[in-house]
Order: C-alpha cells, then sequence, then structure tokens
C-alpha cells in the first residue's frame, strides 16, 4: 500500500515540459489568473521544480503551455540558500528611466544569448500564491528577469529586443537544434 503511495507521488512529480522556440504557442498573450486555488499552487510548484532542474532562473507559465500570467524566479546565488519567488497577475507600475544591458538566455531558447538593454530597476504590482496583494520594487538581475517573464505572459521573447539580423540567426540556430532533438 505505501508503495503504491509512494509511485503515485513520483508520477505526480513529474516535471513540466518547456516549449522550445520558434513555436506559435510562445507568441500567445497570457490571461489573468482569476482565481488562486491548490491548483494553481501546486503549478506554481511544478514551475519552479521545472525551473530549478534546467537550471533557470525563471520561468514563465506559458512556457509550460499553460497561458497565465504566472511567472517563479529564483535569483539567489548558487551557493546560497534558494530563494523561490512566486509571481501572480505581475503588473509593472513604475520603470526607472535608467538602463542597463544584460547578456538574457532563455530556456525556451536553449544555448541561445544576447545583450538586451531594459530599465534598471521597476515597481511591481503583483498576487503572491494565497492571493494577497503586493507591491515591491525590484533592482538588478531581479528586475532583468522578471521583466524578461513579464514579456513571455505578453507573447515576446529576449530576441525581440535585438536586431532582426540577429533574431534571424538565433531562430534559425533554434530550427537546427529542434531538428536535432527530434532525431534523437
Ligand atoms: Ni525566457
Amino acid at each position: 500500500m505505501k508503495e503504491h503511495w509512494y509511485l503515485t507521488e513520483l508520477l505526480n512529480m513529474s516535471k513540466l515540459q518547456i516549449i522550445i522556440a520558434p513555436d506559435n504557442r510562445l507568441l500567445k498573450i497570457s490571461k489573468p489568473v482569476s482565481e488562486i486555488n491548490k491548483k494553481i499552487r501546486v503549478l506554481l510548484d511544478d514551475m519552479l521544480e521545472t525551473m530549478y532542474e534546467s537550471n533557470g532562473i525563471g520561468l514563465a507559465a506559458p512556457q509550460v503551455g499553460i497561458l497565465n500570467r504566472m511567472i517563479v524566479m529564483d535569483c539567489s546565488d548558487k551557493n546560497n540558500k534558494r530563494e523561490a519567488l512566486k509571481f501572480i497577475n505581475p503588473e509593472i507600475l513604475e520603470m526607472s528611466q535608467n538602463k542597463s544591458e544584460f547578456e538574457e538566455g532563455c530556456l525556451s531558447l536553449p544555448t541561445q544569448f544576447a545583450k538586451v538593454e531594459r530599465p534598471e530597476t521597476i515597481f511591481l504590482q503583483y498576487e503572491d500564491e494565497t492571493g494577497k496583494k503586493n507591491k515591491k520594487k525590484f533592482s538588478g538581475i531581479e528586475a532583468i528577469c522578471l521583466q524578461h517573464e513579464i514579456d513571455h505572459l505578453n507573447g515576446k521573447l529576449f530576441v525581440d529586443h535585438i536586431s532582426k539580423l540577429k533574431r534571424n540567426r538565433i531562430i534559425q540556430k533554434l530550427k537546427k537544434y529542434k531538428k536535432q532533438i527530434n532525431k534523437t
């Protein structure tokens, strides 16, 4: 009996599948989460697990095929304790004039990186997993990551911030990458 329970638990812990670009599902606009319930909380935990297993620092729900406005993030130092953050219905209320450039990657664009310029600081409104509304200022890598993930909720990828030439090069490489993966 206990063995059976253990197996079920294992099955429930299965990792979500990350969608790789180019894929039309990554270009859709996600809908707000209307009710924050158990299902949403389980999903956020599954997203976190998927993100950690893939060594990412952020993941947005549309990347796993769920068109709801949800993000998970952990920008803590790898040697330090985990700091899992969950954001439901995030909305940027203000952003700084100051911008900073950072080399970004994305779990949906594996092995591809490009420098992207974004506002340095943002003031964010969001709901947590209990449904409580929060407002908080973010800067540095967290501000960059949040803007990148909120882009996903709006059907936008980091390559949409760079030149068409660079973007096309990256998309071509990803098409090849997907072909390789499908072969194996
Ligand atoms: Ni991404």
